[in-house]
């Protein structure tokens, strides 16, 4: 449990951790069910009264990580600029290697990828194709395991991770776009995104996410009575309906024109402005690197070229 003083200013130097229900608490895996409240190097003021913390009826709880570097009103301007400079890290992977088969026919899909993704950027990874971009992104997602080599997620190691830990993991930080739209054909728009809603911990109505991807008006049509990018664009909703931290998308366009493709992207983009998901997106389509934060380039299973944009391109403006 935590204390503060009234009226304070500090920096994160590591995770602290919301413990939000009882049913949670039952959950034996250190940081499975807790909600990150802060990460690290975040600034957060404090204006509650001495005491416990509270938010959301939850209660902040003391690990033995969670240190606070309290700093005086003086310092906060030259913390601030600080606290831009250093984003936390959404993941991070250390000699990420996986092999398929072994002997004579084994395929090396990765070999050894050292990784740090920063939250709440659009991430675009780009390579050709059998480079490894799915096979990076399945891992990252919880959806495959490594051979070898480390992958976190904030703290948490996936490796760590049993099959239903991963699967929590997938439930609560996760959503996913496919090339292929997957939707249910017997069920409406927005029961295709009810699918998730049911399940997920803290989710938005079905009729928000569907209103996010400008699709209030299909919420009862079925897929076969939208046209491709709607599909897609109903697969998005399903996928940030449960306000994931991450969003990852492996060849979201690739089946859609150019004009449905960038209104694909556009809602990619705001999903991103809006929600502050880190978005990680595959593609084989170098023009879509301009929309992005930072940019991957995959040669081999390795990474043979990471940049930061500095000026980024508006999805309407993408040549195709
Ligand atoms: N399940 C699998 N079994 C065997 N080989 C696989 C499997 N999945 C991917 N591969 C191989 O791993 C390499 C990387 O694949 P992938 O990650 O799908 O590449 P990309 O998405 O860049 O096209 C390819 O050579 C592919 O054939
Ligand atoms: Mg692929």
């Amino acid at each position: 449990m935590t204390t503060c003083p009234v009226g304070g200013v500090a920096v994160v130097t590591s995770l602290v951790f919301l413990r939000p229900s009882l049913k949670r608490r039952q959950n034996k895996h250190p940081f499975v069910g807790f909600y990150p409240l802060a990460v690290p190097g975040k600034l957060i003021c404090i204006k509650s009264h001495p005491g416990p913390m509270r938010e959301g009826g939850g209660r902040l709880i003391r690990m033995s990580l969670l240190r606070l570097t309290w700093v005086s009103r003086a310092q906060k301007r030259r913390v601030g600029s600080t606290v831009q400079e250093k984003k936390a890290q959404a993941f991070a992977t250390r000699g990420l290697t996986k092999t398929y088969g072994e002997g004579r026919s084994i395929v090396h899909a990765l070999r050894g990828v050292d990784l740090d993704i920063p939250e709440g950027e659009i991430v675009v990874m780009l390579g050709a194709s059998g480079s490894g971009k799915s096979t990076l992104l399945n891992i990252l997602g919880g959806l495959d395991r490594p051979t070898a080599g480390t992958a976190h997620f904030r703290d948490i190691n996936l490796g760590d991770l049993s099959d239903a830990g991963l699967t929590r993991f997938r439930r609560d930080h996760v959503g996913f776009v496919f090339q292929f739209y997957n939707l249910m054909p017997s069920l409406t728009a927005r029961e295709n995104v009810e699918l998730v809603t049911e399940i997920a911990s803290n989710p938005m109505s079905p009729e928000r996410a569907l209103g996010l991807v400008g699709l209030t008006k299909r919420l009862d049509h079925f897929p076969s009575q939208l046209s491709g990018g709607e599909q897609q664009r109903v697969a998005i909703a399903r996928a940030i309906a449960k306000q994931p931290d991450v969003l990852f998308c492996d060849e979201p366009t690739g089946a859609l024109d150019s004009t449905t493709g960038r209104a694909v992207l556009e809602v990619l983009n705001d999903v991103n402005a809006e929600l502050g998901a880190t978005v990680l997106m595959v593609t084989h389509a170098a023009n879509i690197a301009d929309m992005a934060h930072r940019v991957i380039r995959l040669v081999d299973g390795q990474i043979g070229q990471m940049h930061v944009n500095e000026t980024r391109r508006k999805p309407a403006e993408i040549e195709w």
